[in-house]
């Protein structure tokens, strides 16, 4: 094969911009029906001398093809390998993707917190039911049902004479039924009011009940707890007040409010909720019930005192949340402000 033809070969496989195109190339010339490889079988054809001379011809030739197809197709690999690294490059200075994951309700987070509190205080929480009945919401709290005192919880009734607990205080009863002091619980959840909403008042929201029964407990004991709380809540400097209140399962009860010092100036007293020391009634209405239950009387002469939290209270002060209604109305513009720092984990702390 002359030498021009030689040529254009190799500019052939030059030329050729793929591995694939590469391959077509060499088949086309050094493949099984390739002109290389067919001008080889021809030889056989030619006289000794000729043979010779024609296959150390065609052997250079086949070999400097093979070689050029050799290095083109390095060239090739190489420049397909960067092209993938390219491809799959990763800009390490793109800011991280963040996904939001879902935190905790605020008022979860209040529950928590005081359950925390009260915890280190050595106090036991326990779950009550939603679905109360007469004798342990109002009777056994000394709420007869002739006392006009009922009127001081709004309620829904069930048609099967059952209602929702209009508060946590029922709790009170069903532990001391099972239960013998010393004893110091709180009860967390949902209490409901048959009311009208408005800013401050919503039909369900939260309470934590307290309750604490031993010997010789005194009022001063459940100040210091209270107090306790209030500056575990809103900082060490709070200001707590007690103000003599009514309320029928205690005596005598209070309610407490801390000092809330305004950043525009508006400081001033709110309330926070009612306490008091129980009252001889209730531990009286427990140990009959015991007593019909076959167990024996132990709350005579025990002393004791509770106080019932409103959570949405704690959270709208803490955090000056104007109207109760946002707790409930689930936007996630309103809740996500309080979900904490910590729940939003980006790409990178995931890792
Ligand atoms: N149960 C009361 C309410 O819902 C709050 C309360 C007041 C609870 C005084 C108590 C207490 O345990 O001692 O309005």
């Amino acid at each position: 094969m002359q030498h021009e033809a030689q040529n254009e070969i190799l500019d052939e496989i030059l030329a050729s911009s793929s591995l694939e195109e590469l391959q077509t190339v060499k088949t086309k010339y050094l493949g099984k029906n390739g002109l290389v490889t067919s001008q080889l079988k021809e030889m056989g054809k030619l006289s000794p001398e000729e043979r010779k001379a024609k296959g150390a011809e065609i052997n250079a030739l086949k070999t400097s093809l093979e070689g050029a197809v050799e290095a083109r197709k390095e060239v090739l690999e190489q420049a397909a390998l960067e092209a993938k690294l390219h491809s799959e490059a990763i800009d390490v200075t793109l800011p991280a993707l963040h996904f939001p994951v879902g935190g905790l309700h605020i008022i979860s987070r209040i529950l928590a917190d005081l359950e925390g509190m009260f915890g280190r205080l050595g106090y036991r929480t326990v779950l009550g039911q939603e679905v109360e009945d007469d004798l342990h919401n109002f009777d056994a709290l000394n709420i007869p049902w002739f006392h006009p005192a009922r009127d001081l919880w709004d309620t829904f009734w069930m048609t099967d004479g059952r209602l929702l607990r209009t508060h946590t205080s029922p709790m009170q009863i069903r532990y001391m039924l099972e239960h013998t002091a010393p004893l110091r619980i709180t009860v967390p959840g949902k209490v409901y009011r048959y009311e009208a909403t408005d800013a401050t008042h919503e039909s369900m929201f939260h309470q934590l009940e307290g309750l604490l029964v031993g010997d010789n407990i005194r009022m001063s004991d459940l100040k210091g707890t209270i107090a306790e709380i209030a500056r575990g809540l809103f900082g060490p400097s709070t200001k707590v007040r007690f103000q003599p209140s009514y309320y029928p399962f205690v005596e005598p009860g209070a309610d407490f409010s801390v000092w809330w010092e305004n950043p525009r100036g508006e400081s001033k007293w709110l309330e926070l909720g009612g306490c008091g020391m129980v009252h001889p009634s209730v531990f009286r209405a427990v140990d009959d019930l015991r007593e019909a239950l076959g167990k024996p009387r132990t709350y005579e002469g025990k002393t004791g005192f509770a106080f019932g939290l409103g959570a949405e209270r704690i959270a709208m002060l803490k955090y000056g949340i104007p109207d109760i209604r946002y707790f409930y109305q689930n936007d996630l513009k309103v809740l996500g402000q309080f979900r904490g720092e910590l729940e939003t984990l980006s790409i990178l702390e995931a890792l």
